[in-house]
């Protein structure tokens, strides 16, 4: 079993720290600053830390320079950066993992402007160009979990207007990843009251998580069964 904190959007857990019992992996879906995920680094301990951006994360880059992709940022060393790509843990690595782990993540929100804080059609479209390469010419499959920082359509979040209307376009990477979770960002918990997590359990097709502020869960390896074991009130 693995246990994961996902975060987003709101730094909700600085000024009111719960006790997780266990965090094995804490995976941003965008907007948070350095100084938050500093501190839930330092709080939880995680041994696996990734992230993809939101569209306010420009404290991440110097002007001028190019945002750095699947690997650690430069600006604040402790999170893994996707920008947009696939990450897999080797479970010769971490003692919490049965099998090795795939995490693919696509950063921004749908409009006009540049990556990593927005993506065009153009940047899915090389995205989905890659991964039907890497599954042509390697034994890649697809991913365990899906990182991001919009909404994706998949016709279950019935809420978000404008840039936070969900994606269909963004939704249409699951034909080539098939997660057995996706996690996102973008909208706001409290400034809405529809549902926002759906559940394989409850018939959805497939888990999708909303990680803002935060959601504490455990995730079966094998079966890609979720326990959400903290809601934020
Ligand atoms: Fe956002």
């Amino acid at each position: 079993m693995i246990y994961i904190l996902a975060v987003s959007d709101e730094p909700e857990l600085y000024n009111n720290s719960i006790d997780f019992p266990q965090v094995d992996m804490l995976l941003s879906c965008g907007d948070l600053a350095p100084y938050y995920l500093s501190f839930l680094v330092d709080r939880y301990m995680p041994s696996v830390r990734i992230m993809v951006h939101g569209n306010h994360d420009g404290t991440y880059f110097i002007e001028g320079q190019e945002p750095v992709n699947l690997q650690y940022s430069e600006v604040f060393a402790g999170m893994f950066s996707i920008v947009n790509g696939i990450h897999v843990l080797s479970c010769d690595d971490y003692d919490f993992l049965d099998e090795d782990l795939a995490i693919g993540g696509f950063s921004g929100i749908a409009a006009y402007g540049e990556q990593p804080f927005y993506h065009t059609d153009f940047n899915l479209t090389q995205f989905k160009t890659k991964v039907i390469m890497k599954k042509r010419f390697s034994s890649f499959s697809g991913v365990d979990i899906m990182l991001s920082h919009a909404p994706p359509d998949f016709g279950l979040i019935a809420c978000g207007e404008g840039n936070h209307k969900p994606s269909e376009k963004l939704a249409s990477l699951n034909d080539h990843l098939s997660p057995k979770l996706w996690l996102y960002g973008h909208i706001h918990r409290r400034y809405t009251n529809c549902d926002l997590n759906f559940l394989t359990r409850d018939g959805a097709p497939l888990n999708l998580i909303n990680a803002c502020p935060f959601q504490y869960f455990s995730y079966d390896q094998e079966t890609g069964d979720i326990e959400l074991l903290r809601l934020p009130e």
